[in-house]
């Protein structure tokens, strides 16, 4: 038996003045597409924003449903947009950003597992990382070099 060392590592940015301008411009895009988010039962808006290679930027944001778990994540959405409309074309970066109508959203928002795992898919495919940045409405904004980072241990396609 040994125990072995799990290691996530993530750069950390006070505010949005702090990002490099080309990812500032990305996270606006994601605001814009949060503010249209589709939340009207957890009142928690997730706006995403993807850079492709061919320099087109993909917006996602959370659509809801009466019926519950028919709803679905901003994040999905904006991948599966970019995979449906622009197959094969590699995802550089993704912005997310999420606020609330209840209470103020002042800390970074990760992607959530499922998420994750999809994503994880086309970064496996496109054999380059996704670098991630992720905040809330105000505050710090997290950035990860890789989806891979936020996933250790995933479940892939070697497994089938
Ligand atoms: N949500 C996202 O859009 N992305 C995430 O990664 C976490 C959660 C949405 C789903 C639901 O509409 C609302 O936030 C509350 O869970």
């Amino acid at each position: 038996m040994k125990k072995i060392d799990v290691v996530a590592s993530a750069t950390v940015y006070d505010d949005v003045s702090e990002l490099p301008s080309n990812v500032q411009l990305l996270m606006n895009k994601a605001i814009e597409a949060r503010n249209n988010a589709y939340a009207p039962y957890s009142k928690f808006s997730v706006g995403a924003a993807m850079l492709l290679e061919n320099n087109q930027i993909i917006l996602g944001n959370n659509q809801e449903s009466a019926a519950y778990p028919s709803g679905m994540c901003a994040e999905r959405v904006a991948i599966w947009k970019a995979g449906s409309d622009f197959p094969g074309v590699k995802v550089k970066q993704l912005a997310i950003t999420a606020s609330s109508s209840i209470s103020k959203v002042d800390r970074p928002v990760g992607p959530c597992g499922a998420c994750r795992q999809t994503l994880s898919e086309y970064e496996i495919n496109q054999k380059e990382p996704i670098e991630i940045y992720f905040m809330g409405e105000v505050g710090k904004i997290v950035k990860t070099e890789s989806l891979l980072s936020l996933l250790p241990f995933s479940f892939d396609s070697t497994y089938l």
